[in-house]
């Protein structure tokens, strides 16, 4: 498996002061499911090596509901990257989608020493 989702609603104890969701709680589901994207892929335990270029596109508001997707876009020798897309879904409940934020997860496979080890598996098999 290559992907995961994950659905939230916006609390209003995870927004910032204009009611809109605190960027560092999207940042915590982005990594939560990139890691568990990584961990599925690779079979093995994984740490977090690097993000790059995470973009907030707009404010996502209280009461919204919010898609967090997770997919292996490139497999290395012991590196995953892992392009993660946080969606909102159209207020009025029409069914559209709506990007708000992305980033790409950079996770590399470790032995039970934290060293990396090779990930045993190509996204051609995935
Ligand atoms: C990630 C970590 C295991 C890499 O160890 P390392 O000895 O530097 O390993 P290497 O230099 O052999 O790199 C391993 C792989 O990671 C990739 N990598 C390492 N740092 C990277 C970075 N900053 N950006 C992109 N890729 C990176 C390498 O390109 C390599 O990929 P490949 O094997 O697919 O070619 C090590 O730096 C570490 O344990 N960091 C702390 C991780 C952690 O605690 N994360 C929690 C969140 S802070």
């Amino acid at each position: 498996m290559k992907i995961t989702k994950m659905s939230r609603v916006v609390f209003p104890k995870q927004a910032n002061q204009r009611g809109a969701l605190f960027g560092g709680e999207l940042m915590a589901w982005m990594d939560e499911v990139a890691g568990v994207t990584a961990r599925r892929f690779a079979g093995c335990d994984i740490v977090t090596a690097a993000v790059e270029k995470i973009q907030f596109y707009r404010p996502i508001p209280v009461g919204s509901f919010v898609d967090v997707t997770g997919e292996v876009v490139h497999v290395g020798h012991t590196s995953m990257r892992i392009r993660v897309a946080a969606t909102m879904e159209d207020p009025d409940g029409g069914g559209e989608e709506t990007l708000m934020a992305d980033a790409v997860f950079i996770y590399v496979a470790v032995d039970e020493e934290g060293r990396p080890q090779t990930v045993g598996r190509t996204l051609e098999k995935a």
